[in-house]
């Protein structure tokens, strides 16, 4: 059976009752209003795992709580600081929680994204910690706790925790209201604990995160280096048959749960006639009729998607392979991120720096090797992109899943195109059709790119489709539905 919509919903409606109120708690908004000419506009945030959420709370209804950070948020919403989502068929209920730009530096660009993302993530970059930042990130997470228990007062409900923004909040839940169910998915790396340990606040991270019933990484491995960290750090029982943590007398059940993207929607709008005159729209404004291949990357700019070295690659890859000049375009969308931290304004310096390099090395009368897009492309655009795409580059250096990589798979109906896939990306233990590259060996890369290129027709159907199979099955509704049917496996 392939899960669906309807499949979600019923087994909500069975696992958690009519009379529960399902929340979920995430840093960023699904829906994001903006002021554009003086008019308010509706956008939709780059970022996976806002997006893949989405279609879940469409699904199951209920209220998604998150940081309103849009320059027209406050002007939409009712007094309750609510609006109801998604404009075009409102189904669940989103609330906004202010915060001052004080409240933004030390909770998201401090605590979260300066320490505990580079952190996690091993790319070599180097985490700050700061007692400032941990305070400001204890005031939000309190906030976000008081919001949801003024919204859940005197109601059953089930609080779904995402990601390394709100590390406390379960803790500070439990602490009022402790029959209140709290899952933690946590969508980036769990780092070993040699890693882990130089965080100053480990303890109290590990120890509040240990207040969920459930907690779920996307791999089996993030979840063995937790229970690692569990047992270096505190006097805690960790029962490996139940895969579950006993500390202070209350069991967290740990699970690994794969997330993935809505392959249904996703193709069934790439098959729409909006995304053929936008493939040809594209083809249009670069020039692409000229070009025999297109190489297509979507990233938030952000130091861990390897987006540098993609470009290195490239560099080495026309150097090695001149016959290939002039044959081939690669675009790289990439929104601006994190743009107040300096390790993001230099990681833009860094790809501007080596496209104009790359660029004037190999460029001729009309031809240039790579084109960045900066600016914020629509849906409808990027699966435009997808389907030009000869290969998509999905290089992270570390990624916890990276949801790219089946977005790009759910949008290829053709059944045509290859996926290059760096091997420390979650998705690498499930999408083992891809073309693996280690982003840190240039010459490899360079190489792989070639092997992308060349794989023939038949070939690339036989692993598009294989790939196909695997998203269509592990769709975005299956994860959802896993991890609130563990609530009634964890109960018994
Ligand atoms: O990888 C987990 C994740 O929450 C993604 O959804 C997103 O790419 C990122 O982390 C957070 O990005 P941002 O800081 O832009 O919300």
């Amino acid at each position: 059976m392939t899960w669906d919509r309807k499949e979600l919903k019923d087994t909500v409606a069975k696992v958690l009752g009519e009379d529960t109120t399902l929340v979920i708690a995430a840093n960023r908004e699904p829906y994001v209003h903006v002021i554009k000419e003086g008019k308010i506009e509706c956008d939709r945030p780059t970022g996976g795992v806002a997006t893949a959420l989405d279609p879940v709370m469409q699904a199951c209804g209920g209220l998604w709580v998150a940081h309103g950070r849009g320059s027209g948020d406050r002007k939409v919403v009712d007094k309750n600081d609510c609006i109801k989502v998604p404009p075009d068929n409102p189904s669940y209920t989103l609330k906004r929680i202010w915060l001052n730009k004080e409240e933004e530096k030390g909770y998201y660009f401090g605590f979260s994204n300066s320490s505990l993302w580079p952190l996690c993530h091993l790319t070599y970059t180097r985490p700050s910690f700061n007692e400032n930042d941990w305070n400001y990130y204890k005031l939000v997470n309190q906030r976000f706790a008081d919001v949801i228990l003024k919204e859940i007062k005197g109601r059953k409900a089930v609080v779904w925790i995402h990601d390394f923004h709100l590390t406390l909040l379960a803790q500070m839940i439990k602490k009022r209201r402790p029959d209140v169910l709290c899952i933690h998915s946590w969508h980036i790396p769990w780092p070993n604990s040699e890693v882990f340990r130089i965080c100053p606040k480990q303890r109290e991270i590990i120890e509040a995160l240990l207040c969920n019933d459930l907690l779920g990484f996307h791999i089996r491995y993030h979840c063995e280096n937790f229970f690692d960290n569990v047992d270096k750090v505190l006097e805690a029982r960790i029962d490996r048959e139940k895969y579950s943590v006993i500390y202070n007398g209350h069991e967290t059940f740990i699970r690994a749960f794969p997330i993935s993207a809505d392959f249904r929607a996703v193709s069934e709008i790439s098959d729409t006639e909006e995304v053929e005159k936008a493939v040809q729209k594209i083809i249009n404004e670069f020039s692409l009729e000229k070009v025999d291949y297109v190489l297509f990357g979507l990233d938030r700019l952000d130091y861990t998607k390897g987006i540098p070295e993609r470009l290195l690659a490239l560099d080495r890859f026309l150097e090695k392979y001149p016959e290939y000049r002039k044959r081939v375009v690669f675009i790289q969308i990439g929104e601006l991120s994190r743009i107040q931290i300096q390790e993001y304004k230099n990681l833009n310096d860094m790809i501007n720096a080596l496209m104009s390099d790359i660029n004037w090395k190999y460029s001729v009368e009309d031809w240039s090797p790579v084109i960045l897009l900066r600016r914020h492309v629509p849906l409808k655009q990027i699966l435009a992109f997808f389907r030009l795409a000869r290969a998509c580059i999905v290089s992270p250096l570390h990624d916890g899943m990276n949801l790219v990589s089946k977005e790009f798979i759910s949008s290829r109906i053709d059944e045509d195109g290859v996926l290059i896939l760096s091997k420390f990306t979650g998705a690498a233990r499930e999408l083992s059709e891809a073309i693996f590259v280690n982003p840190y060996d240039i010459d490899d890369f360079a190489d792989k790119i070639k092997q992308a290129l060349e794989l023939p027709k038949v070939e690339r159907t036989r692993r598009m489709k294989t790939l196909r199979g695997v998203v269509k099955e592990n769709n975005i509704y299956k994860w959802a539905g896993k991890v609130i049917s563990e609530i009634k496996k964890i109960q018994k």
